[in-house]
């Protein structure tokens, strides 16, 4: 299976799911249990209040995650403090109302989200644990348990508006302090005050209570995963950030804008662009120090060309004209952390489906 993705700087996030490709499935069972202060306990308790919303109704989704029906005028981003009159794009939501009129994703078709809202998961307070656990060491900076096997994408003369790419999904095996991703990012600088925009599908059961589906996330700058910090709008009635991608329902579906972030969160995209573009997978290792399988689990071309390999195709960038443009083949440059467990082949611009490489591998001691 694959999916297309777009990460555009200001701002939507459009998700399109391809054909059926292959994916492997596995079931595993982790501990999530985790102890906080009592004054960070009461913080905690204080932002979600904030951030779940007295909603209209409550939805049980196939796939076991509870949604709230939110107004989509009193949804979260509003408590962003540049947000607060911040006026929600229409034209996307009236194109999906649309979408609406066809089945639900969500298990019984009656069980539709009330005209005028969104769906947005239930948070729990462990969701908040998880996330600040897991935020500290997302930033692609500096943290040794942590790889990357993929492609960047920089060129002095120009700054990016957006980027995109159509990539394969796997469901990699990973354990309870594990998680394997692969993503889209785009970066103003390589700063820890630097701006990122990640998008991609993951594996991390850490995030969602012993759960191993692979999912679509974004999560950006601020530390925020999907809609744990307000910053994004939804729009779509039915698509939500942190969906599973595996489940049937949603499986070969077409996706449109799930949502988009207003130019004001990221105010240095928005004013300069973005100086660097990534494409790739991303692994964290366990405390034992064994980092898991990323992509397919097998190493670029263990099977040949296009056999069992995870790949991205088709990865162009935006300029600030709203151009799609291919990248410059030269300044390519291939990014590999533990060499000895992941590899990249990058094939460079090839008819019919762009720029492409395949990455990953079994993961081990790195
Ligand atoms: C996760 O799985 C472990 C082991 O089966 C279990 O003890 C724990 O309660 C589960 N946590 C959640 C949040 O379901
Ligand atoms: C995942 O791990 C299990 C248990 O070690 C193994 O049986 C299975 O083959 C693995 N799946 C993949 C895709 O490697
Ligand atoms: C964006 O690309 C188009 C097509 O190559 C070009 O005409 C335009 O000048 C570019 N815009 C900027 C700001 O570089
Ligand atoms: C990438 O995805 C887009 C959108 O679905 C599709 O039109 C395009 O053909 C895909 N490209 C490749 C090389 O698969």
């Amino acid at each position: 299976m694959g999916i297309s993705l777009c990460v555009f700087v200001n701002f939507l996030l459009v998700v399109v799911i391809l054909n059926v490709f292959s994916m492997n499935t596995v079931n595993y069972v982790v501990e999530g249990a985790q102890s906080i202060s009592k004054e960070e306990d009461m913080e905690l308790g204080r932002q979600l209040k904030i951030l779940n919303k007295p909603p209209i109704k409550i939805i049980l989704s196939a796939w076991g995650d509870t949604y709230d029906c939110i107004n989509i005028y009193k949804q979260p981003a509003f408590d962003h403090p540049l947000l607060r009159n911040h006026k929600i794009q229409m034209k996307p939501i009236s194109e999906l109302e649309q979408d609406r009129a066809q089945t639900s994703i969500f298990r019984a078709r009656v069980e539709r989200f009330p005209e005028g809202s969104v769906p947005i998961r239930m948070t729990e307070k462990q969701d908040f644990i998880r996330a600040r656990l897991m935020s500290s060491t997302v930033s692609r900076s500096n943290d040794p348990s942590e790889y990357f096997a993929g492609m960047g994408y920089q060129n002095k003369d120009e700054k990016f508006y957006g980027a995109t790419a159509n990539m394969s999904v796997w469901q990699p095996n990973v354990t309870l302090d594990q998680y394997s991703l692969a993503e889209i990012s785009i970066r103003s600088g390589w700063n820890d005050q630097s701006t990122r925009i990640h998008a991609g599908w993951m594996v991390n059961p850490m995030l969602y209570n012993n759960d191993s589906s692979v999912r679509y996330f974004i999560y950006w700058t601020a530390g925020c995963f999907n809609m744990l910090c307000p910053g994004f709008f939804q729009v779509h009635p039915e698509y939500t950030p942190d969906m599973p991608i595996s489940d049937p329902s949603i499986y070969g579906k077409i996706l449109n804008i799930i949502g988009y972030w207003p130019a004001e969160v990221f105010p240095l995209f928005g004013s300069v662009g973005a100086k660097r573009i990534y494409w790739g997978g991303y692994s964290r290792e366990s405390e034992d120090g064994h980092a898991p399988q990323m992509g397919s689990g097998h190493f670029p071309l263990e099977y040949g060309y296009g056999k069992h390999g995870s790949y991205f195709t088709s990865m162009q960038y935006y300029n600030a004209s709203g151009f799609l443009l291919d990248p410059n083949e030269k300044l390519m440059i291939k990014v590999l952390e533990c060499k000895k467990n992941y590899d990249v082949e990058y094939f460079g611009f090839v008819e019919e489906v762009g720029h492409i490489f395949q990455y990953g591998g079994p993961g081990g001691k790195c």
